[in-house]
Formats: structure tokens, sequence, C-alpha cells
């Protein structure tokens, strides 16, 4: 069942991700494997990458469209109306049969987060989904991915804007192994250090360190993607294409929650590029729209 909102005019972003509730608690540190911490009351919010990166998009004024799926449930009554009130059209977001995405996420005082996500209903967006909203693929600037739906629905849709001549960039988030063929034309990849790590088969804390985003990128940029972007939290983030490589410093903010920063920086800088802005523009505004995130509690505020 699709939903009844009316479409906006012909989407110039394009997101193809997750819906997730996010249920929140604040705790003095991160529990142990097997231990028990107390935490502060329950949080809702609105969550998901995808859904955080749309607003995100949408926030910055680009007509930004959500493809995903919600359940028939108050949960994904809640998504719905937020993403509407945020100005992201929802009309390519199926409601199913399954519960609502769902994410339990423990904040320490630093401001860190864990997260553990039950996909729900967003595990039921399909290649089918994607063959039918091919018209407004085709016509959208930008097609985004992140990987909280199935692989090979993200893979259909990154060949479908690829053929269209649509510029696709991804957020290999939570990372999973990408095929040559949709490496190729993403336009950036974009990772964290620890994604980035996984994706070249190095174990976290190896070698390089911290201060080698450069290398990370440079690595990535080998696997075949047009452009990659590293994101290196509080150290800003890495841009790194055919020209070369350069990391883009982030300003130092009093950092209140880290929930969603990495999508508020995919989603503005999706935003940017859909806007006709460089990669190394878009990036640098987007670390100081993520800088400003961090602020702020909630993955969408
Ligand atoms: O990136 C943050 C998001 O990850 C949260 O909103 C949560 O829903 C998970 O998808």
């Amino acid at each position: 069942m699709t939903n009844p909102q009316s479409p906006l005019r012909a989407a110039e972003l394009i997101i193809v991700g997750s819906a997730n509730v996010d249920l929140v608690v604040q705790v003095e540190r991160h529990p142990r494997q097997g231990e028990t911490v107390l935490g502060g009351d329950t949080s809702v919010f609105p969550g998901g990458k995808g859904a955080n990166t749309a607003v995100a998009g949408a926030k910055l004024g680009t007509r930004t469209s959500l493809l995903g799926a919600v359940g028939a449930d108050a949960h994904g009554e809640l998504l719905l109306t937020t993403l509407a009130d945020a100005g992201v059209d929802t009309t390519l977001v199926s409601r199913v049969d399954a519960p609502s995405g769902a994410a339990y996420i423990t904040v320490s005082e630093n401001g860190e987060n864990s997260i553990v996500v039950s996909p729900g209903a967003n595990f039921r967006v399909g290649v089918a989904d994607i063959d039918r909203a091919r018209e407004a693929i085709a016509a959208a600037r930008v097609l985004f991915a992140v990987l909280e739906v199935p692989l090979p629905t993200v893979r259909e849709a990154a060949a479908c804007a690829a053929r269209a001549g649509v510029r696709v960039v991804l957020n290999a988030s939570p990372v999973a192994p990408l095929d040559d063929e949709t490496l190729a034309v993403l336009d950036p990849l974009i990772v964290n250090q620890h994604e980035a790590r996984v994706l070249l088969d190095k174990a976290d804390g190896e070698a390089d360190g911290e201060a080698d985003g450069e290398v990370l990128a440079r690595g990535l940029l080998a696997l075949g993607p047009r452009s990659v972007v590293v994101t290196l939290g509080a150290a800003g983030a890495v841009v790194a294409d055919a020209a070369g490589a350069v990391t883009l410093p982030a300003p130092e903010v009093d950092v209140v929650d880290t929930t969603g920063a990495g999508d508020s920086f995919a989603g503005s800088l999706a935003a940017r590029l859909a806007a006709g802005w460089s990669l190394a523009d878009a990036a640098r505004d987007a670390v100081s729209i993520a800088a400003d995130a961090v602020t702020r509690r909630g993955a969408q505020g």
C-alpha cells in the first residue's frame, strides 16, 4: 500500500533508505558484554539513516523524496508525519505488513552512541519498488542510498540511476561488501573511518592511524568509485577523486549527541550536489552542518 500524500514536483534528490523510530536512553557509559547499567528515561525520536538524510536534504530547500517502507502501525504514522512536516515527499514510502523499523540507542555522557537496529519494514523495500520508481529516479539529479535496506535493492537503484545519467551517492552504512558494478557508479562513496577499514580489509586501529584519512580515501578510490568521502568525526572529512585528496577540518563544538551526525553530513552533501555544487564545496559545507548537528539531541534535530 503506498501512502496518500500527493507528490511534490519531481524530486531533485531521491533517497533509497530506512526510516526507524529511535528509542534513546542516556547512560553514564555503555554496558560491557553481560553487564546491566541503569540509564535515564526513554526518549522517542524519528530516525533511520534514510529518513535522517532526507530530512537534512529537505531542510536545505532541496526537493527530496524518500523511497522506503514503514509498518501499518503507530510508529509508521509518526515517521510519515515527521517526514512530511520536514518537507520530505513520502509518496514512494510504502506501508507494509511488518513492524516499522526501530533503533535501540544508548548515548553516553560524552555524546557517543551505540545502536542496534531492528530493520522490520525497511527490509521489505525491494527491487520491485525501484522498478515502480524508475521515472522519478530518472527525473532526479541525485540518487542517494544507505544500506539499512536490502543490498539487491540498493544495487538496482544505483544501476537504474546510472543508466539514466543520474549522479549516484552511497553512504555505505551499515557497512557491507559492494560489487564492482555498484562501486563503479558511485560519486561519491561515503564511509566513516571504521567502515573504510572494513571495506579495505584492515583491522580497526591498524597501522595508518587517525591522521591517515587520506590514505584510507585513496585506498577506497582504488576499489573503483568515481570519488570517495571518508568522515573523520571531530576531525572533519577527507574528499578524494582522480585529482587528489583533501582534508576538510571540522569546527570545534560542544558535543551533546553524535546520533545522526553522519546522516546530516550525507544529506547536506547530497543536497548541495543536487544544487550543482562541486564535491569539495559540498563536503566543506556538510562538515559544518554535521558539527552543528552534534550539539543537539536526536538524529533529525
Ligand atoms: O545514523 C543514525 C541512525 O542510525 C539512527 O537514527 C538509527 O535509526 C539508525 O538507523
